[in-house]
């Protein structure tokens, strides 16, 4: 007999977006070999400027947290038309597009080209890939078929293997990819529709009809909390708030006496990691103490295994199964985008 979270998925994925939970572990290590095919490698930029909207843009902010212990080089996320002035010849651009047809990200390309920086397109298709292709520029190709936020180990970990092949930064060892797909393995077991007690699904039933407040800490956990707010966006229809440790604690922590006055429709969601500073762990308790009263609930998502990559890929894949369960219980298809496609064709 079909489970009851079976049932959710015939009634409501229309187009059938839990391929894309069931197929991330092998997403992970395509995406891998991927980025350990690159055979030309260019020379240490002064830095490298990822551009790119959506799905596409956070992969320079995992790209960022990836590497902030370790890069010899900054990267920075460009979400808009314009590049920052100071970005010149020596930086390495990468314009990031899924489609290859967002504007925004065009605009950058051009004006990167414009500048003479270094160029790197990573893209399924689009105008992106016709230009650069003109133009002989370096392309990562990813398949193309798949909704852009469903992509993002194709978006971002060949990025990982180029910053280590240029020296910057030590990309996923193959001992990481290994203990990443086995853990990623177990949470698409355990986390599949057909099982009855689900731990991603009873956390999204304490969810789905109140306002998720996400918080990580800077770093790995805080852009999967910006990550996670955008896939309950997307795939379950719903606003969600996202913010990190320390900063909130000098200033939304304040926001908090407005939401102590409907706490039943806020629900916070911590994600944890431990890698985390002492400090931070600190910092989570005691604003959890001080936030019980403005909320429903506190729920605590964590990181598996040792390595970052690990911690990293689980985290993003338990997340994307709370997403997802949250459309579902919302009565919606996690597929369906109408409001930025009709937006986009206003445009
Ligand atoms: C859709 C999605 C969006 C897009 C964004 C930019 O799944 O996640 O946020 O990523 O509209 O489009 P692309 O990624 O094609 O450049």
């Amino acid at each position: 007999m079909a489970t009851k979270i079976e049932k959710l998925v015939a009634d409501y994925d229309h187009q059938n977006f839990l391929r894309w939970l069931e197929e991330f572990p092998d997403q992970v290590e395509k995406a891998c070999r991927l980025g350990q095919n690159i055979n030309e490698a260019p020379a240490p930029p002064a830095g490298l400027v990822v551009g790119g909207m959506g799905g596409s843009g956070i992969s320079g902010d995992l790209v960022a947290s990836y590497c902030r212990n370790d890069a010899e080089i900054p990267v920075y996320t460009v979400r808009d038309y314009n590049l920052p002035a100071w970005v010149d010849s020596s930086f390495l651009f990468t314009a990031v597009s899924y489609s290859g047809n967002t504007e925004e990200t065009l605009s950058l390309y051009q004006q990167a080209v414009e500048r003479g920086c270094g160029l790197l397109v990573v893209s399924g298709g689009g105008q992106l890939i016709d230009r650069a292709d003109e133009a002989g520029h370096p392309v990562i190709k990813i398949p193309s078929g798949q909704p852009p936020r469903a992509s993002a180990p194709y978006l971002f970990i060949p990025l990982l293997y180029l910053l280590d092949k240029m020296g910057c930064c030590h990309g996923p060892s193959e001992n990481d990819l290994g203990e990443t797909l086995k853990h990623l393995g177990n949470i698409v077991e355990e986390l599949a529709p057909g099982k009855e007690a689900n731990f991603a699904f009873e956390l999204v039933r304490k969810v789905y009809d109140k306002i998720p407040v996400i918080y990580g800490s800077a770093g790995m956990t805080g852009t999967l909390a910006l990550r996670l707010k955008n896939q309950f966006n997307e795939n379950a229809k719903m606003i969600a708030l996202a913010n990190e440790l320390p900063e909130l604690n000098h200033n939304e922590i304040m926001g908090w006496q407005q939401m102590a006055e409907s706490p039943e429709n806020y629900i916070a969601l911590f994600l944890r990691d431990s890698g985390e500073h002492e400090r931070i762990k600190k910092r989570f308790s005691i604003s959890g103490e001080i936030l019980s009263s403005s909320v429903a609930g506190i729920e605590t998502m964590r990181s598996r295994g040792d390595s970052l990559f690990c911690r990293m890929m689980t985290l993003m894949l338990i997340s994307d199964y709370t997403s997802y369960y949250a459309a579902l219980l919302r009565h919606k298809d996690p597929s369906a985008i109408e409001n930025i496609e009709a937006l986009k064709k206003k445009l």
